[in-house]
């Protein structure tokens, strides 16, 4: 098939207006009987606003989707969060507050004012975590946002505490079931900015700081790694003026500039408050998403998805999508081999051929530990948009890979089967866009073959998101 007989996946940026309850999807197949909990997922579906079309993929208006399983059926319910940024948005009929690529339309003196008083995006469209106890949307500033997850109305601000500070934050936190705490990170912008690693107690929500590092030029990094004694900041070369970001003059990503001399560093802290351990540079590359790591020996393992460079963010941008660009810069999963010693260098290997890209494990086996098997969306046609899922063994790099013709899976959520003690054994959920049809559907694979257990078709099409969770009753 060529680019011209496909139907562009264009349709997966188009706005969704419509919030339905459908208490029974029609389902192809049958769901495990062990499946009795809920998906919830969150992505931008709004990227209209009134008079103002986003710039990014990543700016528009979060809406919350819940495909619920109970006796072999699903249920489908969506909603628009309502942060403070959508509902000021909808007053207004445009955006309020700046988003990753997109700022307000502001006058010049109105531009001068937002320098001493720029409000954080509490636009959640990135990720849902359980966070003390329930799930929690989140996007990249300190504003995570708490709503009900059978309903999925809004309940306002999760609010971390003073001591935590920093403005921009991260919507990948680790659970350590260990610990019993999620571990995060803010970057605090002035004179002075700092990275501020801290932990965040599952019971009763206690914050406490684990470690700080100071940065003259603080890098735009979208996840960290986790092993089972220590927190890994990999520092891509994509890096910030402090004082640019707060002139404020253009969206917060267009003030980030790619400086590969600084190269790759990667910094090593203690989780148990010996704070920074070692820190070692190489060469430069970008990635959004880390998929795991692990001690190994006197080294640190950390696994990611791994870009020449920070171009992908520019592929991104909404007018190439909507136009149905192909997406040629390439995620490739990534080993970084860190000794903790003085002596050694650090060395990276390229794991698989295959692209891949919204990486996922079997977090509750293997986080922060050796580990095999990792799921992710791939690309079968190079001048295309995220068209397959794939598994790739990182130890013998073999992949398997399931697509459908017109169809675009989003990120694959391993749930693992009751009892199991093997990695990897359960089902993998993801939403597909059926660019043809103009719906989607969840699809159930098995997480070990690939091969499709059921589908539920929804009654519209899904926005291509970015992430959530499965959280079982
Ligand atoms: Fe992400």
């Amino acid at each position: 098939m060529t680019g011209s007989d496909r139907t562009s996946y264009a349709i997966g940026f188009s706005d969704l207006d419509q919030e339905v309850v459908v208490d029974r999807l029609p389902v192809e197949g049958k769901l495990p009987n062990w499946l009795t909990g809920a998906l919830l997922r969150t992505g931008p579906a709004k990227f209209d606003i009134g008079r103002q079309t986003v710039n990014h993929w990543f700016d528009g208006l979060a809406m919350l989707h819940r495909f619920g399983f109970a006796d072999g059926a699903v249920s489908y319910r969506n909603r628009f969060l309502r942060s403070q940024s959508y509902c000021e948005a909808a007053e207004k009929g445009a955006l309020v507050r700046g988003e990753f690529a997109t700022d307000p339309c502001r006058t010049l003196f109105q531009r001068v004012a937002a320098i001493f008083d720029a409000k954080l995006t509490d636009n959640c469209n990135v990720n849902i975590n359980p966070f003390g106890g329930a799930p929690v949307a989140f996007t990249e500033t300190t504003l995570p946002v708490r709503f009900d997850a059978e309903t999925l109305e809004t309940l306002g601000d999760y609010g971390y505490s003073p001591a935590i500070g920093g403005s921009v934050s991260i919507a990948h936190p680790h659970h350590d079931a260990r610990r019993l705490c999620q571990f995060s990170y803010v970057v605090e912008f002035g004179m002075k900015s700092r990275y501020r690693l801290f932990a965040i107690d599952d019971e009763g929500g206690a914050e406490c700081v684990v470690a700080e590092m100071p940065v003259d030029r603080p890098a735009y990094m979208h996840s960290f790694a986790m092993t089972e004694q220590y927190l890994v900041l990999v520092e891509f070369p994509l890096v910030v003026d402090p004082l640019r970001l707060k002139l404020a003059f253009e969206p917060f990503i267009r003030n980030y500039r790619w400086t590969p001399e600084r190269g790759l560093r990667i910094h090593v802290f203690d989780k148990d408050g010996r704070g920074l351990l070692k820190s070692v540079e190489t060469d430069p590359i970008f990635a959004f998403h880390h998929v795991n790591a692990f001690e190994d020996g006197g080294n640190i393992v950390v696994d990611l998805v791994a870009y020449r460079d920070a171009g992908i963010i520019d592929q991104l941008y909404l007018a190439r999508l909507r136009a149905g660009a192909a997406i040629d810069a390439t995620g490739h999963l990534t080993r970084y081999v860190v000794p903790l010693q003085e002596q050694g260098d650090v060395f990276a290997i390229q794991v698989a051929e295959a692209m891949i890209e919204l990486p996922r494990i079997d977090y509750e086996l293997c986080a922060g530990r050796p580990y095999r098997h990792v799921w992710g969306v791939g690309r079968r046609n190079k001048d295309d948009f995220l068209d397959s899922i794939v598994k790739i063994d990182v130890l013998s790099g073999e992949t398997r890979t399931w697509w459908k013709e017109h169809c675009y899976p989003g990120e694959p959520v391993f749930v693992p089967s009751p009892g199991r003690t093997v990695e990897g054994e359960g089902v993998l959920l993801s939403i597909v866009l059926d660019a043809r049809r103009g719906r989607s559907y969840l699809l159930v694979l098995d997480a070990v073959s690939l091969a499709e257990i059921a589908r539920a078709e929804c009654p519209h099409h899904i926005p291509f998101g970015f992430h959530g969770n499965y959280f079982p009753n």
